[in-house]
């Protein structure tokens, strides 16, 4: 007899083919194996680029067939026999981020990205192929994260599907830690007006510094930085290297002491990074956190001589998770419609293509989509 109540068949969206349609199936429900929880998905956001991905317009590498989707809110379902603090019911965050437990360098996305490695690319083909588009998802223990449900959907009345945007502000706060941000300094973030660097913005104040936003579209900026009440500067990009960076400087009052950089694949030859390592200070720290794949010129001198640290930073690890939940809870950080993050659509998986392009309709920062299972 198993020592769970789960069914033995579940529901799903599943890509056979790489690039081609998804499809709804019934699959059998994941066991829940030692050192596993198998979670039921209440709400799982959908990328603004999911269509791009799933499309194989980015080609990004993962094996079919397979079930994607990223993180997402759940409950815990059933638990393998090794779990010693998770409850069964209880509200949690499941993480898409998974590495090797023996090379944590061998690190993919759930349901979305195989990694770059071997070992990371074997892990998402022979083990955790399948993401959280599903009734059910069976992730590692470490995956999943407790949330206080009394405090945030009581006390504080997020929804699930406000509680699902937390990915977006977890991945921006990895680069911005990474990079060592303090209360008082001055961050540019670049471009400031998608989703994940709208989401920088949001953190970058939350964690107590000021913004220079930047972006293409001043209409965009104006609606960006007129959520915050005069504590974003924003400077637009032109294309000028110069000018642009002395228009930084100028919105900055003279000191910038960080760079946070998430440009999309088409922004490869844009050159406000080159802008922002001229205006920022002597020392300092540049993150690269961009979906960029062809090599970016930067001006080598000037990063020698102004002793200037790049560094590169995929996602997030445990501990950012814990802090920006807790941050959350704390409401220094306001998320989902609280955040300004409308519900733009809330979609059944059945109803999937709808949800992909009304994602990419909508993206940039101030909209999210979310999905879920249609049985409750
Ligand atoms: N490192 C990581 O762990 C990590 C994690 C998640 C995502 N990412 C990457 O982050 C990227 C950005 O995500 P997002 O959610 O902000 O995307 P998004 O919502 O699609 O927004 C794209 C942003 O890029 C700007 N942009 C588009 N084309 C540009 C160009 N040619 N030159 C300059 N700016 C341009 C857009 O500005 P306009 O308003 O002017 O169009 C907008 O601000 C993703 O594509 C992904 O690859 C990285």
């Amino acid at each position: 007899m198993p020592s769970h109540n789960l069914p033995s068949t579940q529901t799903a969206l599943v890509q056979t083919t790489y690039a081609q349609a998804l499809e709804i199936k019934t699959i059998p429900t994941p066991e829940p194996l030692p050192g596993t929880a198998v979670v039921k998905i209440l709400s799982a956001p959908v990328l603004s680029y999911a269509k791009q991905v799933y499309d194989g317009t980015r080609k990004y590498p993962y094996p079919t067939p397979f079930t994607p989707g990223t993180s997402a809110i759940g409950r815990i379902a059933a638990l393998g026999s090794d779990s010693t603090a998770l409850q069964i019911g209880q509200l949690v965050y499941v993480d898409c981020v998974m590495r090797s437990r023996d090379n944590p360098g061998d690190i993919f996305l759930l349901g979305l990205h195989q990694g770059a490695s071997a070992g990371s690319k074997k892990l998402m083909t022979e083990i955790w192929r399948d993401g959280t588009w599903a009734e059910y998802c069976r992730v590692p223990l470490e995956s999943v994260l407790p949330l206080n449900e009394a405090r945030l959907m009581g006390e504080l009345g997020y929804r699930v599907a406000d509680l699902a945007t937390i990915g977006q502000f977890l991945v921006v706060y990895g680069g911005l830690r990474d990079i060592g941000i303090q209360a008082g300094e001055t961050v540019v973030v670049a471009p400031a007006t998608g989703g994940f660097g709208g989401a920088a913005v949001v953190v970058a104040l939350a964690m107590g510094a000021s913004v220079i936003a930047m972006g293409r579209s001043e209409t965009a900026l104006a609606k960006l930085a007129g959520r915050f009440e005069g504590r974003v500067k924003t400077v637009q990009m032109t294309g000028d290297v110069a000018k642009d960076a002395e228009e930084l400087k100028r919105a900055s009052g003279g000191s910038i002491n960080a760079v946070f950089d998430i440009p999309p694949p088409m922004a490869a030859k844009s050159t406000h990074l080159k802008s922002c390592i001229m205006a920022v200070n002597h020392g300092g720290r540049v993150s690269l956190m961009g979906g960029i794949y062809d090599d970016v010129p930067i001006p080598y001198q000037l990063v020698v001589h102004k002793d200037l640290s790049l560094k590169g930073k995929w996602m997030y690890g445990r501990n950012d998770m814990e802090i920006v939940i807790k941050m959350v809870e704390s409401t220094v950080l306001k998320i989902g419609q609280l955040g300004g993050v409308k519900i733009v659509g809330d979609y059944t998986f059945e109803d999937w293509e709808e949800a992909l392009n009304t994602a990419d309709k909508y993206a940039g920062w101030g909209s999210s989509v979310a999905m879920r299972p249609s049985k409750k």
